[in-house]
């Protein structure tokens, strides 16, 4: 060959390669205002990575780890969260050699890093030096240096500290190229304590301010002429506390205080991200990672973030899942809700935190059911998660974490066996990035069943202070309507109320107690329009302050329910009532609405028995084009809501499938997945002609299938 001709064919190579890099690293869709960056490139699907904790290994081991951890398939990992006493072993001076050579050595094995504030753990200097910083429990008892989240995220002390480290950080590796993006804090929740410090008593103080002005407001919202509690004035007001009492404190206060706390972590986090922002390049990313179902916190208020992130942990001793061998997986909705609580809060979402195997903090700490890990990294993938972290990559062999499973065994080079999960999945994925199409819709059938929940904090808090009975649980009650369509195989988002709620022809409002008539207006211009609406017990018997409403019990809700006139009973432990539908009875006993339907409604269930036996319990209307369904019962096994919500599946003509318990069906990305939570063997009804990518149509416990 001449040499022109060698060096044409050259550049026609090259420039080949050069478009081919362009393309696949090209974002496939415009990034919005809102997301300067796409948190992946879409054809990555997912991406795999694990925890790295440079500070707590001796430096000779770091690149043997980082090689290991890359050459294993990880393609990120996270570092810095609790080295804080590392990065600054005295006040203002400053060390951050050490993380610069971690992030050198990730970059020289192609792990992207994924970088976190420390303020979780401020080092004990800082403790020392001013203990006003330190929250406090109900006790009065000031939470000492000595394990992680004892500052106040109210200290005005602390966040001076805060944004200097943070600000330092910022500044140094703010426009690092592989610095992919930042985490803030860790689980900012003072792991469920409230902080009962003068630092919080300040601030809640202000906050109430803030939000009514007067205290003549104050009093009246808080229905303070009961029992004499009128303040008169501001300076008066402390924490609502149950230990300081003889009684019961008020329940408008302690709705408040929860609201103030939710706010208190948020805002500290979004302050973080603006301190950041300042200095990083606007390709990094900002996210803090957030316990899936812990109460104090709400996800929803972080939606300033470019994406919050969730942690998740499975098997600890206390979901006992399906069948034999569920407590070695843990229960199918753990997963599945925190996927769909997260994802539509910003549109896109990733998991920080995932079990890898066996932990030590549990009530019972069992070995996982092998293939476990594996398929909670595909539920995490059937979420639509961008990407998922495993926690962590060594084994700890000193410290608080000791017998918590890592990717690799106490001997540091030795893989786990839940690790080779990872790795698998590691390998897998590049098989799916080559399979995706990233033009696929939706099937028309399954968009046709898509569901919203509708989430209310306020409504958790509220029934989590005044449940009424020992058993009711208003998360547990969302968990059995999304484990009832997860048996469906119905698209579940989980909303609150800034959604529209049009594109979803199912909407069920949990249990939704506190609420306003305008609510209540858009439900029924929701259900004129078409959509089917789903109400269950305790809907609408408060208004946003909680209280109750001058008018008859749970008034607001009785033109969609088709009633004039409800109460509600709650049974004892071991009592049970019966509920009669067509055929089946069904046995209740943590919540009942009794309701009395007006001419033209649908009773779908009645009472069988107790005093108000020939009662409705199940309503049905048809307003405009649509239907609202009242479900007011809670039953323990979920029969009653299952087979009511079938029927309302009916009327939206949308087929849906009927899957055994712990089976779940999604559909990401252009693949269908199916996994096993249950102790037997399962078949799934995948059409005769589909292509299985992964896996097989029988599964195993714990088994994963995938395909087109
Ligand atoms: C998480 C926490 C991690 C680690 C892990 C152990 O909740 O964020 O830092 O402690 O638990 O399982």
């Amino acid at each position: 060959m001449k040499k022109v001709e060698k060096y044409g064919c050259y550049l026609l190579v090259l420039s080949v390669c050069t478009l081919f890099i362009q393309w696949t690293n090209k974002p496939l869709e415009p990034a919005s205002e809102k997301y300067p960056v796409k948190i992946i490139n879409e054809r990555n699907l997912m991406e795999v990575g694990s925890y790295y904790y440079p500070e707590q290994w001796p430096e000779s081991e770091w690149e043997r780890d980082i090689k290991n951890m890359s050459e294993l398939g990880f393609e990120f990992t996270h570092y810095g969260e609790f080295a804080w006493s590392t990065m600054e072993p005295e006040e203002g001076t400053y060390q951050f050699e050490w993380l610069d050579k971690a992030i050198a050595l990730a970059e020289k094995y192609n792990l992207k890093v994924i970088l976190c504030t420390p303020t979780p753990t401020p080092p004990a200097w800082l403790s020392y030096k001013h203990p006003e910083i330190l929250i406090k429990n109900a006790e009065g008892r000031t939470i000492q240096h000595g394990a992680r989240q004892q500052a106040s995220w109210n200290s005005e002390v602390y966040r001076q500290y805060v944004e200097k480290i943070v600000t330092e950080m910022a500044k140094r590796y703010g426009n690092h190229q592989n610095v992919w993006g930042w985490q803030i804090d860790n689980e900012p929740s003072h792991y469920d304590s409230f902080d009962y410090s003068d630092n919080a008593l300040i601030a809640f103080r202000q906050w109430l301010k803030n939000k009514y002005k007067t205290i003549e407001e104050l009093n009246r919202v808080w229905g303070n002429a009961f029992w004499s509690q009128d303040y008169n004035h501001f300076d008066q007001i402390l924490i609502p506390n149950a230990k300081e009492l003889v009684q019961q404190p008020n329940p408008h206060a302690i709705l408040d205080f929860k609201r103030f706390t939710g706010d208190a972590v948020a805002e500290f986090v979004v302050w973080q991200q603006e301190l950041l922002k300042k200095h990083i390049s606007p390709e990094q990313w900002v996210t803090t990672n957030l316990m899936a179902d812990h109460s104090i916190v709400d996800p929803l208020r972080f939606k300033e973030l470019d994406f919050v992130t969730y942690t998740k942990y499975l098997v600890y001793g206390s979901d006992m899942g399906y069948g034999d061998q569920g407590f070695r997986m843990g229960g199918s909705t753990a997963l599945g809700l925190a996927n769909d609580l997260f994802r539509p809060i910003t549109g896109q979402t990733g998991v920080m935190e995932l079990q890898p195997g066996q932990v030590n903090w549990g009530t019972y700490n069992p070995q996982t059911l092998p293939g476990a890990v594996r398929m909670w990294i595909y539920h995490v993938f059937a979420g639509g998660n961008k990407f998922v972290c495993n926690y962590r990559f060594r084994q700890p062999l000193s410290g608080g974490e000791q017998y918590h499973y890592g990717i690799m065994q106490t001997d540091g080079v030795s893989v786990s066996t839940s690790g080779k999960e990872y790795v698998q999945v590691a390998q897998e994925m590049k098989k799916l990035r080559k399979e995706y199409n990233p033009q696929a819709d939706m099937p028309v059938q399954h968009a046709a069943r898509k569901t919203a929940i509708l989430y209310s904090v306020d409504t958790r808090w509220e029934t989590e202070n005044q449940p009424q009975s020992r058993d009711w649980n208003y998360f547990s009650h969302i968990h059995k309507y999304r484990k009832i369509l997860q048996s469906y195989a119905v698209p579940v988002d989980v909303i609150d109320e800034t959604h529209d709620f049009s594109g979803y022809p199912v909407l069920i409002a949990p249990a939704y107690q506190l609420l306003d008539k305008e609510l209540i207006g858009r439900w029924k211009r929701y259900v004129e329009q078409g959509g089917h609406l789903v109400l269950t017990c305790r809907t609408g018997q408060k208004d946003r302050n909680a209280h109750l409403w001058n008018e008859k019990f749970a008034a607001p809700v009785y033109e969609l329910a088709g009633v004039n006139e409800l109460f509600f009973d709650v049974l004892p432990a071991g009592k049970y009532g019966v509920i009669s539908s067509d055929k089946s009875n069904y046995a209740w006993h943590t919540w009942a609405d009794i309701m009395t339907p007006v001419d033209g409604t649908d009773v779908w269930a009645v009472y069988s028995n107790q005093f108000y036996a020939g009662k409705a319990a199940v309503t049905h209307t048809r307003i405009g084009k649509g239907t609202v369904t009242y479900i007011g019962a809670d039953t323990e096994d979920g029969k009653l809501e299952s087979d009511m919500l079938r029927k309302v599946y009916a009327q939206a003509k949308a087929d849906i499938e009927d899957l055994p318990e712990g089976v779940i069906m999604e559909w990401q990305h252009g693949f269908w997945i199916g996994l096993n939570y249950s102790s037997e063997e399962q078949t799934l009804p995948i059409p005769a002609n589909a292509r299985i990518i992964i896996g097989d149509r029988t599964l195993q416990p714990a088994g994963v299938v995938v395909w087109k």
